[in-house]
């Protein structure tokens, strides 16, 4: 199903499988033995932590996991891979997520399924942090299609919004679909997802301006962080380096 609010478009989880199967698949091959590996949050990495799993089981591959959200370790368990806490850890080998959109220069947009807080650890504790992610994901800027999340405490709840708002954004509560009321994540937080009806160009001071709002916990904004990216195209998984 696509959700389609006044012209954004919050995520799908059910479209293009076979080119997010693709993908998680592909990225599934970079793991080698002994890692620490981070494992992101969504529909795409599903994939990844089924090939991952099937590894673990037929080949023996010795890894530890480090999961980004509770869907994660969930999906994890189900499939054997060995899993270490995040509190335990300060450094990664190498960290697979998805993205909500992503840029030429693989700066990304994440948090559509409202893990970004800890997917931002995961990702900058990692030597390598890949996007996996199907064509429909790549735009030519951040901030015109998707919505950018941004998780706030609950008592920040209305001086955000009025914040954000004076920065030119619409923030707008995320409710949950199959629950009453707003969505709550791993940390017991909120999720305002931001409009821009006139998109900034600077989206370092976005973040910057963002992240001073007391409260405001994390934004969606994953800026030079990726430094590789597997795209699924209809045929082939295309790995991309950030341009410019
Ligand atoms: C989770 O909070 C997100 O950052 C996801 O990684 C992102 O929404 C991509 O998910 P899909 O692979 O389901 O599109």
């Amino acid at each position: 199903m696509e959700w389609k609010k006044e012209g954004f478009f919050l995520k799908s989880v059910s479209s293009n499988k076979e080119l997010k199967k693709m993908v998680g698949l592909r990225a599934a091959d970079l793991v080698k033995d002994g890692m620490k590996i981070g494992i992101g949050t969504g529909s795409t990495v599903a994939f990844f932590i089924e090939e991952l799993g099937r590894r673990v089981k037929e080949e023996g591959l010795r890894i530890q996991g480090v999961p980004t959200s509770l869907g994660t370790r969930l999906l994890c368990l189900e499939q054997g891979i060995p899993l270490m806490d995040v509190t335990r850890c300060d450094h990664l080998d190498l960290t697979i997520d998805g993205a909500d959109e992503i840029d030429p220069s693989l700066n990304a947009i994440k948090g559509g399924g409202a893990a970004h807080t800890s997917e931002k650890i995961i990702a900058s504790m990692a030597d390598q942090f890949i996007l996996i992610a199907d064509k429909t994901k790549m735009v030519s800027s951040l901030c015109r299609k998707f919505p950018l999340p941004v998780e706030v405490i609950p008592a920040a709840l209305s001086f955000a919004k009025k914040q954000i708002r004076l920065l030119g954004g619409i923030p707008e509560i995320r409710d949950a679909a199959r629950k009453d009321g707003p969505v709550i994540t791993d940390n017991g937080n909120l999720i305002l997802d931001i409009k821009f009806p006139h998109p900034p160009n600077d989206l370092e001071l976005l973040d910057a301006q963002l992240k001073k709002i007391p409260g405001l916990l994390e934004t969606g904004l994953f800026l030079g962080i990726a430094k590789k990216a597997l795209i699924g195209y209809q045929d082939t998984v295309e790995v991309v380096s950030p341009k410019g």
